[in-house]
This record gives structure tokens, C-alpha cells and sequence, in this order.
């Protein structure tokens, strides 16, 4: 097997390209990815101030490190979600990455910052962790870009997250959240930031061997509350399919962008967006999730 662009042996096949690659040129093949999602959907450029959002896990820390040295403006932010060991070893895992880097990061802690406990309102409000958390996350991201002056959320969604996901909204014909699937989530509210995911035409297995050949440490473990998922069937059954049919994958999510995506538009057009009565945050009823989530912690408290 030779590699496609050099021509010396090549150490990773990708089938679905038909093609092989050398390390090096796989790190080009990569980052010519990763550029031309950004220009393709115009995501951003030089000049914008990105925050992106790591976990600790391999797809958001290959995000953050092919944006840094591509020379794109970037600040990282790692929200602390109190889920136990896992929380503290993926905050210990990007502090390292920062300094080693010298990179600059944000980092929330929900418990210490706002006394968020997420098993508390998970029971209370009688909701999963994940939905919650979910939740949390979607205020912050955007809360920490809009006081911080940054123009655009990037976040480390990969190829089979969006696939995945695409599933699970179809099966269920979930128009509102088939609407707003995209690589790119423009700014509908003064007060809300763009969101991109550029990575959203690489695999976990293409990021997972970005981390490896670069040395970068992450945590290999998922979150606890994945465990379980539906997600993790969808792309168990997906992968099947892939293996049988490779770019089954990515044609799937193509096909929707450019041709399922617009019959959805409608439903993200009627929603009726207001400003939160005690943050002034972008929601849909008077007072967001967020703050809601704060009193149910505090009367749990007393
Ligand atoms: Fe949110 Fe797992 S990361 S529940
Ligand atoms: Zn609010």
C-alpha cells in the first residue's frame, strides 16, 4: 500500500476516499480538510476570535490543536460538569495541554461558579443527566463567547457524531432539531454567536490517529452517562453500514445539507426568540433553563 500523495508506504487506508497515506501526508490530508470545511462554509477566518469548547476527549483536543496551528485565533474553554473523576481527570488532562502549549483556556465549574449540581436537577426536574447537562453546556458556550467578544463557537463534532445524530432525528422526525443540523449555526439574535463544527467530514478514527501521531494526551474514556446511549447504537448500525458501503457515512450527511436540510427551514423560522427575564441570555420562554437551574439548586440546598 503506497501512499496517494508521496508515493513511500503508506500507514493509514481510507476507504471511503480510496486512499492511503503516509503519517506526514496525513496530517496534510487533514488539516486541507479541515481548512476547506471552514472556507467551504465560511466558519470564519484569521481575523475572528474563536472560542473553542474542549472536553478533554480526542476529537476536541485534535479541533483545538490543527486550529492553533493553522494559525487561527483561538481560546479554548473546558466547563468542569461535576460528573466525578472523569470531570477532574479531562480538566487535568487540558490544564497540561494548555501549558505545554502555551495556549489559553477558560475554564467553568458549574458546582463552584454557579452551585450547579447536575444528579440534583437530573432528579428534581425528572430529566436525564445528559439532557441537562446538554442544557448547561448550550447556555455557556454561548454566555462565555457573547461577554467575551468572540465571534464564533467551535466545537469537535466529527463525521460520526453527525451521522449519528442525523439518525436519530430522522427516526423520530424531529423537525425543530432537523432544522438547525448544520456544519454551521448563523447568528439569528444580536446577542446570540455563531456555532461551526469543523471537523464535521473527518471520523473519530481520522481524529483519533491525529492525537496519536501529534502525542497529544487525551482522555480516552467517555463520559459515564454515555454508556448506554442511543447514539452508540446509531453508530454501531451505522458502521455496519460503512463496512459494507464505504462513505455511506458522509453521503448520508451531504445529501441531508444539500438537499433534506432546507424542507425544515420553516419550523426554525417560527420560533419566537426572547431575552431571559433574569440573565438577558437568548431563550424561548421568560426565564432560560440555566437560571431555572440555579433556584432548583439553591431551594435543594436549603
Ligand atoms: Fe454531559 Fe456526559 S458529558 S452527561
Ligand atoms: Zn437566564
Amino acid at each position: 500500500m503506497k501512499c496517494v500523495r508521496c508515493k513511500k508506504k503508506a500507514k493509514i487506508l481510507l476507504k471511503r476516499h480510496n486512499a492511503a497515506f503516509c503519517n506526514d501526508c496525513f496530517l496534510y490530508y487533514y488539516a486541507n480538510q479541515v481548512n476547506r470545511n471552514i472556507r467551504r462554509h465560511k466558519m470564519f477566518d484569521r481575523n475572528d476570535k474563536i472560542l473553542v469548547v474542549v472536553s478533554g476527549g480526542k476529537d476536541s483536543m485534535a479541533l483545538w490543536d490543527v486550529l492553533a496551528k493553522e494559525g487561527y485565533n483561538v481560546v479554548a474553554m473546558y466547563i468542569n460538569l461535576g460528573i466525578g473523576e472523569y470531570s477532574n481527570r479531562s480538566q487535568e488532562v487540558v490544564e497540561r495541554f494548555a501549558q505545554q502549549k502555551g495556549l489559553e483556556l477558560i475554564v467553568k465549574d458549574i458546582k463552584k461558579e454557579y452551585g450547579l449540581d447536575i444528579y440534583v436537577l437530573a432528579k428534581t426536574l425528572k430529566r436525564s443527566t445528559c439532557s441537562v447537562c446538554g442544557s448547561i453546556k448550550r447556555y455557556l458556550f454561548n454566555k462565555v463567547a457573547y461577554d467575551g467578544g468572540f465571534s464564533v463557537v467551535a466545537t469537535g463534532h466529527n463525521l460520526d457524531d453527525e451521522a449519528a445524530t442525523l439518525l436519530g432525528n430522522l427516526l423520530s422526525w424531529e423537525e425543530g432539531y432537523l432544522a438547525r443540523q448544520s456544519p454551521v449555526l448563523e447568528k439569528t439574535h444580536p446577542k446570540l454567536v455563531k456555532k461551526v463544527k469543523p471537523l464535521y467530514t473527518l471520523t473519530e478514527r481520522e481524529n483519533l490517529y491525529y492525537v496519536l501521531l501529534n502525542r497529544i494526551e487525551f482522555l480516552h474514556e467517555e463520559c459515564p452517562h454515555a454508556t448506554g446511549a442511543r447514539s452508540i447504537l446509531y453508530k454501531e448500525v451505522l458502521n455496519r453500514l460503512e463496512e459494507e458501503s464505504p462513505g455511506t457515512k458522509h453521503r448520508f450527511i451531504s445529501g441531508f445539507l444539500e438537499k433534506g436540510r432546507k424542507h425544515f427551514q420553516d419550523v426554525a423560522e417560527k420560533l419566537e426568540l426572547k431575552e431571559c427575564k433574569t440573565c438577558g441570555q437568548v431563550t424561548t420562554t421568560e426565564e432560560c433553563s440555566f437560571c431555572r437551574f440555579i433556584k432548583v439548586c439553591n431551594q435543594q440546598e436549603r
